[in-house]
């Protein structure tokens, strides 16, 4: 009873008499009896507590210690699970609002690495997140066979509590009993708390710019906002999913299926969620290696788009390009300078008055739009443009007019258009919760597609929904007035939440630079609970009108906001960075972190966003950002021109790192399509990943992100401070070559070295055991696809490797032809051979290039000849300084599975 006495401010001297005489043991664990924000003197003198500020500990902090008063009433097992009734044993009222009361857990055992903890209102529906917005992923209708968990729950009559325990070692993953906060469920304040060892590593809780391994001491507050990116602070999407990964290495997930604001507040012990809505939906994922957590998270949220292979190429866009001309002027610099680029972007400049879906007639006319869009696909390049959310207000401009005349925009509260500000002016915003929405939105599309410009791509910003008012506009929102009443004698009031999560670090309200708190969506969903969805849902209909406009090709969306599932419709960047060092850097946490969210398709802004790039700086991110999975140069108005050609060093570093890059991309793209099949065909989740993904038992590992992995076998670390010429990099156990030289770096591993890495390199190394497909390179992906594929094949300290390959048109959404390699190399002394084989197929890809070279790192002995299938190859030449065996002219068909030897 204490804490919920507590937390009644009527009782506070009842709450003073029943702590008096009790020290304040600040070494002790600590219960939060705050919340954030909370001052000393309320801390103390109100509620009686303890207050000792210390990083990473509640400041605030009672001196006993409060059980739950939620008490176990019922408990029904069930086929897959057990249902629990809670119950508030004594009064409901407390701090935040009145405790609901009874609540239902429900326990569902979903699958062997998966289980489902779900605790709601017994009697009331509440708002949860429609499944046709984030899936939930598909419920088996038995009892799994070997559960990896264990979970205990309070007995009847007792205080609630649940634990989840790894079954083969039993080691507590998430416990509710000894931790920071007790459950607390108020209509507008629920709040969780686990214990945690203190020695875990926690990777997750976005977007924040944040070092990849969370530090302990910070609240990461989830609210989707529109802001330059500073460090900490809530960012433009929400992802309440972490990665739990123990020393043993180990591995686990959480996911809180809930949209609405929360912070997560992480403590040296604890880990405590406080959300202001929704229910409290876990799903738990076993693992037990980190990419198997991935695969397990995205069973439920849904696997990852397969983009389409030009999407892998590089991009080139700017805020501020003046004219057409101007774009063209780009195309041809690239291409006289032999920098590969793959599409070329146009930010809101060509718009009429930056008006979606027109064209500006005097810099962007029509007739030399269409000419430029043509020539560029002529050229086997891709067109992408801007799209926000925010549509004008003006009578006469069809995408409005249409708007009103289907009623899909979102209302006031009073039924009426809500109205922001965002470039054009006053605008109002496509609600996606209408179904009609959709149509319309795809109507948009497709009228621009048929009558302005073939485009390939949509790229949708501002959709958090950013806004340049702090609410309406007209600011005829009137908090006061909205009380609504939403529970049975329960006040609820979305514009003035009794808790206030920590937007933007000042527990700002809810409506600072987005949408009222009771703007109204189709269905009554109120933006309270929605607001984190609206990026998501924007991304879910572009992509599905852009397939449906460009008959069958595979959608290309890029979105600033996102959520639990965008990663099957869209990818992501990660918004207005600045031309910094530490952008460069937080540019790999970042990208990793997306991985983890099943958004595979993610980078930065090459060069940085906001202020002047230097030279250096934009070799360093152009060395770095050609193995992002997105890899984008994109810039603001008004700072200096940052494409590669400004500088011919830049230019030179360019040439070498995407030449580098798309010779590889049929690895990247085999990567991208393992993410997106069905974990039950291919255990593979990310495209690029944190070091201890691959080698989790390596403490060393856990920490790292100034290096990150592409899938199993490359390993990259570049130089990301001012001035500096090498490179500290990390060499997990296991064999490693240098993919520039061919040298091997470690045969070992485990160590650390400091590398030399001139202004005109990164380091790049492939892991021994590693099959690496490629292809020759080329200006555009058109280009290099067209040429014959290669194969590196990396031996380990065993003389093994392997490796595989998917090909496909690399556009139709539902491709009749593809073909998935796998590629064994064996390998004894100075014999050996690699073995190609059809592990999956569908249709003929008769025409694809041969494989026409095969190059073998780490050769044991000294071999004099090699064959194709038995035929003699004649390219045939052995380097005996660094046992690298090269094979060209193999000519092999890619279509049939073959063998290659050499002795
Ligand atoms: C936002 C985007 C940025 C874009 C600008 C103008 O700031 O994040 O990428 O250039 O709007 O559209």
């Amino acid at each position: 009873m204490v804490e919920m006495l507590c937390g009644v401010l009527l009782l506070v001297v009842l709450c003073g008499d029943l702590t008096a005489g009790q020290t304040c043991q600040a070494n002790a664990l600590r219960r939060d009896c705050g919340y954030f924000g909370i001052q000393e003197p309320e801390c103390v003198q109100t509620k009686g507590c303890c207050w000792t500020p210390t990083e990473g500990q509640p400041w605030c902090y009672y001196k006993t210690s409060p059980l739950s008063v939620y008490h176990v009433d019922a408990v029904m097992p069930n086929k897959l699970g057990t249902k629990i009734t809670l119950k508030v044993s004594g009064s409901t009222s407390s701090q935040f609002g009145d405790l609901i009361s009874p609540l239902t857990m429900d326990i569902t055992m979903e699958s062997d690495e998966r289980l489902h903890v779900k605790i709601h209102d017994s009697n009331k529906q509440r708002w949860e997140i429609p499944t046709d917005v984030s899936p939930i992923g598909s419920v088996p209708s038995s009892h799994p066979a070997n559960p990896l968990y264990k979970i205990t729950t309070a007995k009847k009559g007792e205080p609630f509590y649940f634990a989840v325990t790894r079954a083969s070692d039993g080691e507590v993953l998430f416990n509710t009993s000894h931790s920071d906060q007790p459950l607390q469920f108020a209509d507008q304040y629920l709040t969780l708390s686990t214990t945690l060892p203190g020695t875990e590593s926690i990777y997750g809780l976005g977007e924040h710019k944040v070092a990849l391994q969370l530090k302990r001491g910070q609240t990461f507050t989830l609210w989707n906002f529109d802001t330059a990116t500073p460090p900490n602070l809530n960012l433009y999407g929400s992802h309440p999913f972490y990665m739990d990964l123990r020393q043993s290495g180990k591995a686990h997930g959480v996911y809180l299926r809930n949209s609405n604001g929360m912070d997560v507040v992480y403590g040296n012990n604890f880990l405590t969620y406080r959300v202001i809505g929704g229910v409290l939906d876990f799903y738990f994922f076993l693992g037990p290696t980190p990419e198997g957590v991935v695969q397990q998270y995205q069973e439920v949220i849904g696997r990852p788009h397969l983009p389409p292979y030009w999407a892998l190429g590089f991009h080139q866009c700017r805020y501020g390009y003046p004219n057409v001309e101007a774009l063209s002027d780009v195309v041809t610099k690239y291409a006289a300078n032999k920098i590969p680029l793959d599409t070329m972007w146009t930010d809101i400049d060509y718009m009429d008055g930056y008006k979606d879906f027109t064209l500006d007639p005097n810099n962007y006319p029509l007739s030399k739009m269409t000419q430029f869009v043509e020539d560029l696909h002529n050229r086997s390049l891709q067109y992408v443009v801007i799209v926000d959310p925010g549509i004008k207000v003006d009578h006469g401009y069809k995408p409005y007019d249409d708007g009103i005349s289907k009623g899909v925009f979102v209302k006031d509260k009073n039924g009426n258009v809500f109205t922001g500000k965002v470039w054009p002016g006053v605008t109002a915003f496509p609600d996606f919760f209408n179904p009609m929405a959709a149509v319309y939105w795809k109507d948009q599309i497709s009228t621009f597609y048929s009558t302005l410009l073939k485009l390939d791509g949509l790229w949708i910003d501002m959709n958090e929904i950013s806004n340049f008012c702090n609410g309406q506009c007209s600011g005829s929102s009137h908090p006061e007035e909205l009380r609504r009443s939403v529970d049975d004698g329960l006040k609820f009031d979305p514009n003035n939440p009794p808790y206030n999560i920590n937007n933007q670090g000042t527990s700002t309200k809810l409506n600072i630079k987005t949408l009222d708190m009771d703007a109204l969506h189709h269905g009554g969903v109120m933006e309270y609970n929605s607001h984190n969805l609206f990026g998501l849902m924007e991304s879910i209909a572009t992509c599905s009108a852009l397939e449906s406009v460009r008959e069958g090709k595979r959608c290309f969306v890029l979105s600033r906001s996102t959520f639990p599932g965008s990663g099957a419709h869209t990818g992501h960047w990660t918004g207005d960075n600045h031309a910094s060092y530490d952008d460069l850097y937080y540019s790999i946490p970042e990208m990793l972190s997306f991985q983890m969210y099943g958004i595979p398709l993610v980078g930065s802004d090459i060069c940085g966003f906001n202020g002047d790039t230097t030279e250096e700086l934009c070799s360093r991110w152009m060395e770095l950002g050609a193995f992002y999975p997105f890899s984008r140069n994109h810039n603001v108005k008004g700072a200096k021109p940052q494409e590669p050609y400004e500088w011919s060093s830049v230019a030179a570093i360019s040439r070498k790192m995407l030449g580098l890059r798309y010779s590889i991309l049929p690895y990247y793209y085999t990567l991208f399509y393992k993410a997106s099949r069905p974990v039950t065909t291919i255990p593979s989740a990310t495209v690029t990943r944190p070091l201890f993904f691959e080698f989790p038992t390596d403490n060393n590992t856990h920490s790292i992100d100034r290096q990150f992995m592409v899938g199993s076998g490359l390993l990259v670390s570049p130089v990301l401070e001012q001035g500096s010429t090498t490179v500290k990099a990390y060499f997990p156990a296991g064999k490693w070559y240098d993919v520039f030289t061919d040298q091997v770096a470690t045969t070992s591993g485990g160590t650390t070295a400091t590398l030399d890495t001139p202004i005109d390199h990164i380091q790049v190394h492939v892991r021994g055991g590693s099959i690496i497909p490629g292809k020759g390179t080329g200006l555009t992906t058109y280009d290099s696809r067209n040429t014959d594929s290669t194969l590196v094949v990396a031996l380990d300290n065993n003389g093994k490797a392997s490796g595989d390959l998917y090909i496909d048109d690399g556009e139709t959404v539902s491709t009749s032809q593809w073909m998935f390699l796998t590629f064994n190399a064996t390998s004894s002394g100075s014999s050996g051979q690699v073995i190609s084989d059809i592990a999956g197929q569908a249709g003929d890809l008769l025409k694809i290039p041969p494989l026409g070279v095969v190059k073998v790192l780490g050769v044991g002995g000294s071999p004099s000849k090699a064959s194709y299938n038995g035929a003699a190859i004649s390219g045939f030449q052995f380097n005996t300084t660094n046992n690298v065996l090269l094979l060209t002219g193999i000519n092999a068909d890619l279509t049939s599975s073959f063998k290659i030897t050499w002795e």
